[in-house]
């Protein structure tokens, strides 16, 4: 077990590659409501699952049924009505740069260079000065070395969407929370880089929770596939991709996969 103070004196992802243990998540019973009207709109049902340390676990569902607040719960953003959320066994209260959301929108500053959005966690962590050098790794690990003085509105999306993945993976996250991250890509662009985000995770070993509508890219991706109901979110079922790496797209057991993942999301007629 890697502790926080030695992560952070921990020289680089690629260095550490295989050190850095992703954190073991507990979603205990969890249920949630806003109000909306001033009545309550239950958005999660008894959500209970765990993510063990370093899996790659997705998350599918209907839009509105709640992925995104439930994201929101387990990076601490929000806190549930009722239910447990813990990380290593403690409860999640507060952000924290162990756990990293990245959203389908890159929100880069448009005044920042590519380098200076990157640096963003590290300055804000007062470590920029000595750990600097994650940045220009963090670039290297998403294919945009060379690109560090460029603005934001020089880039193409794809290129966008891997600065706002290098800005996550500076912080060294042991959870990395991904909404729907590839979401406004062209389909060309979202297949090389769910191809990326792949090697990503394999290099730096961080426990990765995927919210997709993409039965494909969960299934492309993720050792376990949950499927929530719609909206109050309750989990319909928690599927095994039991298919080794590398995967190829056309495995016959990929496409019987397909079909029970569109059968549970009640969309098999259109298969
Ligand atoms: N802060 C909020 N206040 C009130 N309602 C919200 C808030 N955030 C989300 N909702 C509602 O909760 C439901 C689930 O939203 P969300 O978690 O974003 O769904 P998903 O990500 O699965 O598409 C939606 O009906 C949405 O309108
Ligand atoms: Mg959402």
């Amino acid at each position: 077990m890697v502790t926080a103070a030695a992560r952070i004196l921990a020289p680089t992802p690629a260095e550490n590659s295989g050190e850095v243990e992703g954190i073991r998540l507990e979603v205990g019973d969890v249920s949630h409501a806003f109000a909306f009207e001033g009545k309550p709109l239950p958005v999660l049902n008894h959500v209970s699952f765990s993510a063990a340390p370093g899996e790659f676990v997705a998350l599918l569902g209907p839009s509105g049924c709640g992925k995104s607040t439930l994201l929101r719960l387990v990076a601490g953003l929000d806190h549930p009505n009722t239910g447990r959320v813990t990380a290593d066994g403690a409860d999640i209260g507060t952000p924290d740069p162990s756990r990293i959301l990245v959203f389908q929108d890159p929100t880069l500053y448009p005044w920042r260079t590519v380098e200076a959005n990157v640096s963003l966690g590290l300055e804000a962590r007062g470590i920029l000065k000595a750990e600097r050098h994650r940045v220009a790794q963090a670039l290297a690990l998403v294919g945009l070395s060379g690109f560090e003085s460029a603005y934001p509105r020089q880039l193409s999306g794809g290129m966008a969407q891997r600065v706002a993945l290098a800005r996550a993976l500076v912080n060294e996250p042991r959870l990395l929370l991904l909404d729907e991250p590839l979401g406004k890509l062209d389909s060309l662009t979202r297949i090389t880089m769910q191809g990326e985000l792949l090697k990503l995770w394999q290099r730096a070993r961080f426990t990765a929770l995927l919210v997709t509508h993409d039965v494909e890219e969960a299934l492309f991706l993720a050792e376990r596939v949950i499927v929530f109901s719609d909206r109050p979110a309750r989990i319909a079922a928690d599927v095994k991709v039991d298919v080794p790496y590398p995967r190829h797209r056309g495995d016959p057991r990929l496409a019987e996969l397909r079909h029970h993942l569109l059968h549970l999301l009640g969309l098999d007629e259109t298969w």
